[in-house]
């Protein structure tokens, strides 16, 4: 089969492969699971993944390296986080060996997709959808478990230049308590309107701040955000359960500690940004995500007033994390941490 892309131009979107990997569930397990060349999926108009979105989702990539190998970042992570987002919905957990052999069986089956350029990947959408039909509100008993895979670009246009961003101050993503800290689609249908509202105004995206006080730093868009104060690295942290513990995320802590710089896992007001930002004290600010790996904020704008950040230039740290994490991912450089899982 043969799959017409323009491998000059990849950005983020969807291409049907020859393959992908599906397992169904009922009666208490999951199947043995199989490959199928059936890019649709067949389920009742009564899903509740369709109407009460019983649905969790995952997004890693495997990553061509010079030698014309393919590997794949932290897995073992996706998986892990995977269950939780299950767990949280009352959708049955698979087996992490399972889930991880399947990933790892579906990349080896289409490894012909994983593009050569430098930056581009194969993205792997693990997803499971609750299939029962019925219309009460109540966990379903059947699930379908799929892989879908897709050769892609840059997540934003801007690639790694910084981005505008807006300061979102009407609507929330998520609350304490609620499905932050899970990745299920809700969480970003909910983010859309501010996704639309940035996009009219010029922005990429938005700095969603907390649904309890509307002061403290959620999320960026669909990433993880970092702010470096006075050479100090500080990120939202993660114990009221509203913001995503993304991979990419704990990869930066991970590395910038055995950096030997400082980080700060703790609360982060909009106040304390923009104050930092005027006193000349806010050095830089990037997301951070699997799609976009590291994206600088070069402007904030809050309540009519632009903020330029690092002169709109990416900042030393963005830079040091995206070299070495992009370097680890596309086997440029030796991968100490033990972090890649190399695909047969
Ligand atoms: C990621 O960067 O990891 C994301 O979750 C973005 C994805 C929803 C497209």
């Amino acid at each position: 089969m043969t799959v017409d892309l323009d491998w000059e131009n990849l950005g983020f979107n969807y291409s049907k492969l020859p393959f992908r990997y599906i397992s169904y569930y009922k009666d208490g397990k999951w199947d043995e699971g199989q490959l199928t060349e059936d890019a649709t999926l067949h389920i009742s108009e009564a899903s509740p993944a369709l109407h009460y979105g019983q649905e969790a989702f995952e997004g890693l990539k495997a990553y061509r390296t010079s030698d014309g190998n393919v590997q794949l970042f932290r897995p073992q992570c996706n998986v892990e986080r995977m269950n939780n987002t299950c767990k949280r919905l009352c959708v049955p957990t698979i087996d992490p060996d399972d889930a991880l052999q399947a990933i790892e069986t579906i990349v080896e089956v289409d490894k012909d997709w994983v593009p050569y350029e430098y930056g581009t990947s194969l993205y792997i959408r693990p997803f499971i959808i609750a299939t029962d039909p019925h219309l009460g509100v109540h966990p379903s008993k059947t699930y379908i478990f799929c892989i879908i895979l897709s050769p892609v670009g840059s997540y934003y246009e801007a690639g790694i230049n910084p981005v505008k961003i807006m300061v979102e101050r009407e609507y929330v993503r998520c609350v304490k308590g609620g499905t932050g800290i899970a990745k299920a689609g809700g969480n970003y249908a909910a983010s859309l309107i501010g996704q639309k509202k940035a996009d009219e105004m010029g922005y990429a995206q938005v700095l969603w701040l907390d649904g309890v006080h509307r002061k403290y730093i959620d999320e960026v868009g669909a990433m993880n955000i970092f702010f470096v104060i006075d050479g100090v690295v500080v990120t939202p942290d993660l114990t009221d359960g509203n913001i995503l513990p993304g991979v990419t995320r704990r990869s930066c802590i991970e590395l910038l500690k055995s950096w030997g710089m400082p980080v700060e896992e703790r609360k982060v007001s909009i106040d304390e940004v923009l104050e930092a930002h005027d006193n000349g004290h806010l050095n830089e600010a990037f997301g951070t995500g699997t799609a976009a790996v590291i994206s600088p904020v070069g402007e904030l704008y809050d309540n009519g007033k632009s903020y330029v950040i690092n002169n709109n230039e990416i900042g030393p740290v963005a830079k040091k994390l995206y070299d070495t994490l992009t370097g680890i991912q596309w086997g440029k450089i030796e991968d100490k941490l033990g972090w890649t899982v190399k695909i047969k």
